[in-house]
């Protein structure tokens, strides 16, 4: 059988390090890519402990920084020749943070690493995914983005930059919501540009899954940080999600699908919208229902500029096969 390669971001820890064990379980060829190696050499071998595989990879990555996703690009291809799977995993979301913060490249920092990091990412290895005989590209939603369903919702672009940072309380929900959707439509975007070559692209809506005591201790706030304990104990484990990640990006049930939003029991997600005037107990069912996402993603003239920024924020870093 021929070897295929996934690469997972943030993959040591929670629903990503689930992930890799699962893929390595199965035998593929697992790049954890993670932005610290020391901490997570311990999850990459706890995965190996695991499952004896003698193929998991850890790789030096900080999404939020465009020259740390150029360096890891490079390598990656200096060391293989196709990459099969990419999952865009890792993400930033600081419970309770009132900072606003900025990345490496001056780009507020839930964008970045939401948004632009997975968009360049991307960009920089699609020729490599290219030679694969079936790549998927799989990125990471959340149940946040279901609150575009209210017709006020709006991603805001115009202060990614502290432009408005001293005028506007930061809201990190807001920002992460706003940047998941984002993502969202780029993949979106991604399925149609890369049809032609073969490429699929599409992104899981990831439910309540138990979060790692390492993961809750950087909660900025002790208020959320005891909310999500107590959320822990109905959350579904990462071991379940990680099954759902593989399905989408191995199975031959999605081998022809893209541009989709999947959800956990592997079932491809409706688009819709409140009907007009409808509110309160229609929004809180759809707010509650996993079979369905908001209209909004839709929205051309937001896609538009949201494609449009990405192409922006990252341009000196790109390569040129993006720009169509
Ligand atoms: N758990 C849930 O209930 C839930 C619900 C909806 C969506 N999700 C999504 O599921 C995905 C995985 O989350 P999780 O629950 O498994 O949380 P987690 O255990 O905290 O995992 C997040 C991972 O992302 C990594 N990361 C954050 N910023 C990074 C950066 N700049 N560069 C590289 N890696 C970075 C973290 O690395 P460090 O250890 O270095 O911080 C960590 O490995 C995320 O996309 C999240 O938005 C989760």
């Amino acid at each position: 059988m021929v070897e295929r390669i996934v690469i997972i971001t943030g993959s040591n820890s929670g629903i990503g390090k689930a992930a890799a064990k699962k893929f390595a379980a199965e035998g593929y060829r697992v790049v954890m890519a993670c932005r610290d190696i020391e901490r997570s050499k311990i999850a990459q071998q706890e995965i190996i402990d695991a499952t004896n595989s003698k193929k998991v990879e850890l790789m030096q990555l900080d999404v939020s920084s465009f020259d740390s996703i150029r360096t890891f690009c490079s390598e990656y291809k200096e060391n293989h020749n196709k990459l099969d799977v990419l999952i865009h995993n890792a993400a930033y979301f600081n419970h309770g943070e009132k900072e606003y913060q900025l990345s490496p490249d001056n780009i507020e920092v839930t964008f970045a690493t939401n948004t632009f990091g997975p968009f360049l990412m991307t960009s920089l290895l699609k020729d490599t995914l290219a030679q694969s005989d079936d790549p998927r590209i799989l990125t990471s939603s959340t149940t946040n983005i279901k609150y575009f369903f209210d017709p006020k919702r709006e991603i805001e672009l115009d202060d990614l930059h502290g432009e408005n940072k001293d005028d506007k309380p930061y809201n990190v929900y807001k920002r992460y919501g706003d940047s998941k959707m984002a993502l969202l439509m780029l993949t979106f975007r991604i399925a149609g540009k890369f049809r032609d070559a073969g490429i699929k692209a599409n992104a899981v809506m990831i439910p309540n899954i138990r979060q790692e005591k390492s993961s809750l201790r950087k909660f900025k706030s002790k208020y959320y940080r005891t909310i999500a304990t107590f959320q822990n104990l109905f959350a579904r484990p990462p071991e379940r999600m990680a099954d759902t990640y593989f399905q989408i990006c191995d199975s031959e049930e999605f081998k022809n699908v893209t541009g989709k939003l999947i959800n956990i029991d592997n079932k491809i997600m409706q688009c819709t919208e409140l009907p007009p005037g409808k509110g309160g107990i229609a929004l809180l069912k759809e707010l509650m229902s996993f079979d369905t996402y908001p209209r909004y993603v839709e929205n051309k003239e937001m896609m538009d500029k949201v494609w449009e920024v990405s192409m922006r924020e990252t341009k000196s870093h790109r390569e040129p096969d993006l720009q169509s």
